[in-house]
């Protein structure tokens, strides 16, 4: 597994002005916010105290939000594109069993078999296995041979910023999503390196990205340029966007 230092960031590097100022939104935020469920805190504690890249897993406060959308959506279907250590798909299964009659499946993509395997571990020793199927592989094939019978009711966007796009462009292009899905996209503020580029760049979209915050930034004019979806961005911790298809009149 990976050894790198970014480990060591701490989530507050990752909000504008958090280290300098003391207190923040974001201090607040959590303070007010419900606490995670005591198997989760120990997951993210050992995540933190392991040698893998722990910042990229989703803060509570995400996990939160996460886990409300699917309770109030009641989904059959969730897809998760980056599963990492299965943090983030705990966060999905808690909403999924608001819905007590008919709670709904979690596919998870990890494109490491290693993270997948570890991933696997930690949900079982969960007891959320029955919830979960954790595969293996990278996420646009799965995508490719997605049964588009079988429509997704969330999607949970959180693997290579790259493919941002391409995985957008299924879902949306070839009818995966549900009429009545959201995509949940993480990231899409990109440690606060993706609204600089709006105004360097002019709105335009940059023609041979290279970085991760110019992917994300070409993503999020990708998406606010498509008139058949519409989205919010809401500035939590590195950014979530929320995407639905627009009604029909
Ligand atoms: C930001 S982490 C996901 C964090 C996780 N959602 C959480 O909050 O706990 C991104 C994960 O996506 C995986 N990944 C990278 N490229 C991928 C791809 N093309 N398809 C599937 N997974 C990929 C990485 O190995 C990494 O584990």
């Amino acid at each position: 597994m990976k050894n790198n230092t970014s480990s060591n960031i701490q989530r507050k590097d990752l909000v504008t002005g958090s280290c300098k100022s003391g207190k923040t939104t974001e201090d607040y935020s959590q303070i007010c916010s419900s606490k995670a469920p005591s198997y989760l805190e120990e997951l993210y504690k050992k995540v933190y105290n392991s040698e893998l890249e722990a910042v990229m897993m989703i803060t509570p406060e995400e996990g939160l939000l996460l886990s409300t959308l699917v309770s109030l959506r009641a989904p059959k279907v969730v897809l998760e594109l980056g599963c990492f250590v299965g943090y983030s798909a705990l966060w999905i299964v808690e909403g999924l069993e608001y819905n007590k009659s008919n709670p709904g499946h979690l596919y998870t993509i990890e494109i490491s078999k290693e993270i997948a395997d570890f991933a696997r571990k930690n949900i079982e020793n969960a007891g959320k296995s029955h919830f979960v199927d954790v595969i293996n592989s990278p996420s646009q094939p799965i995508l490719d041979s997605w049964d588009r019978s079988k429509k997704i009711d969330i999607a949970f966007l959180d693997a290579n910023k790259n493919g941002y796009i391409g995985y957008y462009n299924s879902l949306i292009n070839n009818s995966l999503l549900a009429d009545d899905g959201i995509i949940v996209c993480d990231n899409t503020l990109f440690h606060n390196r993706v609204s600089p580029l709006h105004k360097q760049y002019n709105g335009q979209a940059i023609e041979n990205p290279s970085s991760n915050s110019e992917h994300i930034y070409n993503f999020n004019l990708h998406v606010a340029k498509d008139n058949r979806t519409e989205q919010v961005l809401i500035p939590i911790f590195d950014g979530i966007t929320i995407i639905r298809k627009k009604k029909q009149n």
